[in-house]
């Protein structure tokens, strides 16, 4: 039956604009810009903190009175008792990796009982990892660059509907069918293309069925119920991304990047909600650039000055102890991001990593074959080509790791933040001084 326009079934058209209270935060850059510690920060004042996407290829550093915690796939509200940390069904969950991590948290006096983990995440198998191993070393020099922790290969199984999830835990019996649909391919893939051994599915299901599940089947949960009963509570909902824009599969440097969705718009699938229940969006990017793995990267310093970032920076993998890459800021990704993310603001970390530096440089532009790029070229041949177009400016050469206020911080500094927001053209609304949670000046509007 056709219904009337005007004719009143009942329902009334939502009104969002006051009540929702739904913040993502995302990085602008290649990661690692400190989404854990302005998570941590922000979550003061939240009552429910979603991861939205990606796995244990995460790595998101806290550090509280001196304590350093180093998250990967439990939320970085964890830390605070009024928090309902939930582990969203964007994400892809190695058990192992989860009880490890809540052990850990709960022998350093971290009440984990909180944390609801969505039954439609996905798990990693043992096949996902060692996939993900086998493909990069037989990809050669062609590598990607993975963390090697069977992320690629569990998103696959999930978008060829083979996925494992976590929900299947509490079902033994479809727990084992399933696996076993999924071990008679990956058995065949394991033996005839990589003469690797078979794995066997009743030692897979004494390690998931009889070790993690009863653990995890308290924690699994309907994750999005959770988050619709806290926005329509009017409570306050923190979307906590991991990785960055430009690792997202459909917006990031691909090949080079991860399997899932990053970008703020990854977080209304990954959680469970609806675009018009985001309220903000904060960019958190970098002072300056880094990148772990391969693919293109055009501030990329290959000299001291890199080193000396690689140092100050302590630029080393939370997760993996990689040597990150180092570069100059980069103003034409991160304007880049501010579209794709629908940036509100941006916090910029680190800046007290160029305390040293008696110049600073800031990409504006590229030159590509002859032509300027104000935004990121969209045929990536032309990134892999790129040379950067720089603005340079003074250093400050000053200590900045006590500032607390910003006329604290050195006018130079101030000068410094002031254009790259403008490079960007996002404000930048609060900058990190230093690792610990209390170390980030906010930038009040008439400053920006
Ligand atoms: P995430 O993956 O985005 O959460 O970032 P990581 O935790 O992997 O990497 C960021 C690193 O920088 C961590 O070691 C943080 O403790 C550290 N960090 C964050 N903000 C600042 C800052 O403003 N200054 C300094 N010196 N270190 C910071
Ligand atoms: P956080 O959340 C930095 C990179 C890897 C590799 C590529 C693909 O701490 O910022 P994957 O294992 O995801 O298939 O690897 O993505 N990568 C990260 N780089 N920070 C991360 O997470 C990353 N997660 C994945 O180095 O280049
Ligand atoms: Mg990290």
């Amino acid at each position: 039956m056709a219904v009337e326009a005007g004719a009143g079934n009942g329902l009334k058209r939502a009104d969002y604009d006051v009540q929702v209270s739904a913040t993502v935060v995302v990085g602008t850059q290649w990661g690692d810009e400190g989404k854990g510690k302005l998570t941590d920060l922000l979550a003061a004042d939240m009552d429910v903190v979603v991861r939205y996407q990606g796995g244990h290829n995460a790595g998101h550093t806290i550090v509280v009175d001196g304590r350093r915690f180093a998250l990967q796939l439990l939320p970085s509200g964890i830390l605070y008792d009024h928090v309902v940390p939930v582990i969203g069904n964007g994400v892809v969950v190695d058990p192992a990796v989860l009880l490890r991590e809540i052990d850990e948290l709960t022998a350093s006096g971290v009440d984990c009982s909180r944390l609801v983990v969505s039954g439609n995440a996905h798990l990693i198998m043992p096949y996902h990892q060692e996939l993900d191993a086998l493909t990069e070393r037989y990809l050669g020099r062609n590598k990607l660059g993975t963390t090697k922790r069977g992320i690629g290969p569990a998103y696959a199984d999930k978008a060829a509907r083979v996925g494992i999830r976590l929900q299947d835990l509490l079902d033994p019996k479809i727990f084992r069918q399933k696996l076993d649909v999924a071990l008679k391919e990956k058995n065949l893939v394991l033996a005839k293309v990589y003469n690797r051994l078979a794995l066997s599915a009743s030692q897979i299901c004494d390690r998931y069925l009889d070790q993690y599940a009863p653990r995890l089947a308290p924690l699994i949960g309907d994750s999005v119920g959770v988050v619709h009963e806290a926005l329509r509570d009017d409570k306050r909902l923190l979307l906590e991304g991991a990785q960055a824009t430009f690792l997202d599969l459909d917006h990031g440097t691909y090949p080079f990047v991860t399997s899932s969705n990053p970008v703020a718009g990854g977080a209304c699938v990954g959680a469970g909600i609806g675009p018009r229940d985001i309220t903000s969006v904060l960019g958190i990017a970098k002072a300056y650039l880094t990148r772990v793995g391969s693919g293109p990267f055009p501030t990329e310093l290959d000299d001291e000055v890199g080193d000396l970032l690689v140092e100050r920076g302590r630029e080393f993998g939370t997760n993996t102890g990689r040597r990150r890459r180092t570069g100059w800021f980069d103003a034409v990704m991160v304007r880049q991001a501010a579209r794709l993310n629908s940036l509100s603001e941006i916090a910029l970390t680190k800046l007290d990593v160029l305390d040293t530096m008696a110049e600073l440089k800031v990409c504006v532009a590229y030159r590509c074959g002859g032509k300027l790029y104000e935004h990121m070229p969209y045929h990536q041949s032309e990134l892999h080509d790129a040379v950067p177009v720089y603005e340079v400016v003074p250093g400050w050469q000053e200590d900045t790791t006590g500032a607390t206020k910003i006329d604290e911080l050195p006018g130079a500094a101030r000068d410094y933040v002031r254009f790259l927001a403008e490079s960007a053209g996002v404000a930048i609304t609060r900058v990190g001084v230093g690792p610990g949670r209390e170390q980030f000046v906010e930038i009040p509007a008439a400053a920006e």
